[in-house]
């Protein structure tokens, strides 16, 4: 059991802090708008979540996932992350988060941004790949791994890598290994190989070596 810090309580936030505490894991839940506003979401998810600032989400959480438009990485705690797994779900589209230069040119990754926004923290993508609702409904604990959909991974640190393949793991999926931030985040993000496809884990294996 950890407690996972989830600063962002939309659409994956939101699914990932009710399937964590499905699953046993102590959950602390914050969003822009400020905890008042996520008394329901506290309710519903009981004993197990609480909802903080993203400053006291930040300290809170041994493992913290951020899940907001990319325009809230400028306003994150650096200090609070520093020495955390920071699990990054982010994409981006620019008519959501505005033209990013250096990502229109492909000199970098929008995970990378975080990397470098949190220069202490360790930051691992993942959940980025597959839409909420899927995330939401298809986990499958039961199953064995080769017959679960596929959740991707990339980041530069194998000790950081491996709390995020046991959490995905936990919640019924089968983690997969696409490389570092630079180069597993290209194949991650919404023009790279495994973009979106529900995948077992033949397929994805079988995606990545084609290039992607
Ligand atoms: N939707 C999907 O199926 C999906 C799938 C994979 C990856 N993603 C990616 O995951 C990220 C989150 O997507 P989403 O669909 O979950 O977004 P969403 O439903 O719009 O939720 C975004 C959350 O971020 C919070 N937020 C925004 N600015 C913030 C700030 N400065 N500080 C703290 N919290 C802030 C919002 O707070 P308020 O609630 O107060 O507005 C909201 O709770 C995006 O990069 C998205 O591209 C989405």
């Amino acid at each position: 059991m950890s407690r996972v810090g989830i600063i962002g309580s939309g659409h994956i936030g939101g699914t990932l802090a009710r399937l964590l505490v499905d699953r046993g894991h102590e959950v602390a839940i914050a969003n822009s708008r400020g905890p008042q506003t996520l008394e329901g979401l506290v309710a519903e998810l009981g004993d197990r979540a609480l909802a903080g600032t993203v400053e006291e989400v930040a300290e809170l959480g041994e493992i913290i996932v951020v899940s907001t438009p990319l325009g809230a990485y400028d306003e994150l705690p650096a200090d609070a992350l520093a020495g955390k797994t920071v699990i990054d779900t982010g994409n981006y589209y620019p008519g959501r988060d505005g033209q990013i230069p250096e990502l229109d040119r492909d000199e970098t990754t929008s995970s990378e941004l975080l990397a470098g926004r949190l220069a202490d923290a360790t930051v691992v993508k993942a959940f980025n790949t597959m839409q909420s609702a899927t995330l939401a409904s298809q986990g499958r604990p039961d199953a064995p791994e080769e017959d679960r959909l596929v959740l991707f991974i990339a980041g530069d640190d194998a000790a950081a890598k491996r709390t995020v393949v046991e959490l995905i793991s936990e919640l019924g999926f089968a983690a997969i290994d696409t490389g570092t931030l630079a180069a597993g985040g290209r194949r991650q993000q919404p023009d790279g190989a495994v973009y979106g496809a529900e995948m077992k884990p033949a397929q994805a294996r079988a995606a990545l070596a084609g290039g992607g």
